[in-house]
């Protein structure tokens, strides 16, 4: 078990494009359970591999079941790729790991289809609405080198930054 350091805002490497996973080994199986660890450690709902300096397309997602929400579910997601959506589009007040205290309501489409590796490396395919669409398409931003804050205004963005800027400094005294 390894808790990972998380980058947050402002950060470069925040923006940089992940690449696909070529091979699913055993440091990637290791990696995506120190993901989770991560993510449980810092009361997450998700987390992309780029947060935590890992420029591959991974995800990772717990959120309370659909079916069951007394029962968690974990996701474990590699090279992800949105196949279908719905027009619909909805928005909640979503928080990040690397912008901590930061919340921003987000339009998004309210179900998507994707398509992905399992940690076996099996193709999966996985419809999603409410929560974990919203989840999964956060994450998916990391992966492409977009975090919450860039779909503020820019007036906004820079507010949002300069108070992240002076919580890294304080913290860091
Ligand atoms: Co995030």
């Amino acid at each position: 078990m390894a808790i990972l350091e998380i980058l947050t805002e402002p950060d470069k490497r925040l923006h940089r494009v992940s690449d696909p996973v070529e091979h699913i080994t055993d440091d990637i199986r290791a990696f995506l359970n120190d993901m989770v660890d991560t993510m449980r450690h810092n009361d997450g709902i998700g987390l992309a591999a780029p947060q935590v300096n890992c420029h591959k397309r991974m995800i990772v997602i717990e959120i309370p079941s659909q079916e069951d929400d007394t029962q968690n579910i974990l996701y474990k997601i590699i090279n992800p790729k949105i196949i279908g959506k719905n027009a619909q589009m909805c928005a909640i007040e979503e928080g990040c790991l690397s912008a901590p205290g930061e919340r921003v309501r987000v339009n998004r489409f309210s179900e998507i289809t994707i398509q992905y590796l399992d940690e076996q490396g099996i193709e999966k395919t996985l419809s999603a609405d409410g929560l974990l669409a919203i989840c999964i398409q956060h994450e998916i931003d990391h992966l492409d080198g977009i975090v919450f804050l860039d779909y503020l205004s820019p007036l906004k963005r820079k507010v949002a930054i300069n108070r992240l800027k002076r919580r890294k400094e304080n913290s860091a005294d």
